[in-house]
């Protein structure tokens, strides 16, 4: 192997570990609950947005809630102790499931990203995310699909 030839594969293996060091952050602070459905909404305790450490007292940036009935999951952001937003995780480009990288949103078709309240960061995609209206009751998130 000639020096031309090493420092090109050093360079597709150091991507290719960035890479999957990425993809490895990416799925370990990623956490898919499943929300129960009540009436007209779905119910996240936002105590599935706690971690701890010790005696401290974490907050999880955001979660990803399923139910068998929505088709595609909702993206819940936690964005203090009194703001929360839901956004629908899917792509309002040509409607690809998104995937979530800390505060925002990414579509694995074409690459449009969004932030973290449902606003186009770079396209193609050019209308905002489908977002619902979030409220806090008896330590639960309510998030009205009244509109699905
Ligand atoms: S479907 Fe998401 S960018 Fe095209």
């Amino acid at each position: 192997m000639d020096r031309k030839d090493f420092i090109k594969n050093c360079g597709f293996a150091c991507m290719g570990s960035a890479a999957i060091t990425a993809l490895l952050q990416s799925c370990a602070t990623t956490k898919i609950m499943s929300g129960k459905i009540t009436g007209d909404d779905l119910i996240v305790p936002l105590s599935d947005f706690e971690t701890k450490a010790g005696n401290e007292k974490h907050y999880k940036k955001y979660v990803v809630v399923q139910n068998d009935i929505l088709q595609y999951p909702i993206c819940v952001y936690r964005i203090n102790e009194n703001e929360y937003t839901a956004l629908w995780m899917q792509c309002t480009h040509q409607g690809a499931e998104l995937q979530v990288f800390g505060d925002k949103l990414q579509c694995p078709a074409h690459g449009s990203e969004f932030t973290n309240i449902g606003a186009v960061q770079s396209g193609p995609a050019d209308k905002k995310l489908r977002t619902f209206p979030v409220t806090i009751e008896a330590n639960q998130l309510k998030i009205s699909l009244k509109a699905l």
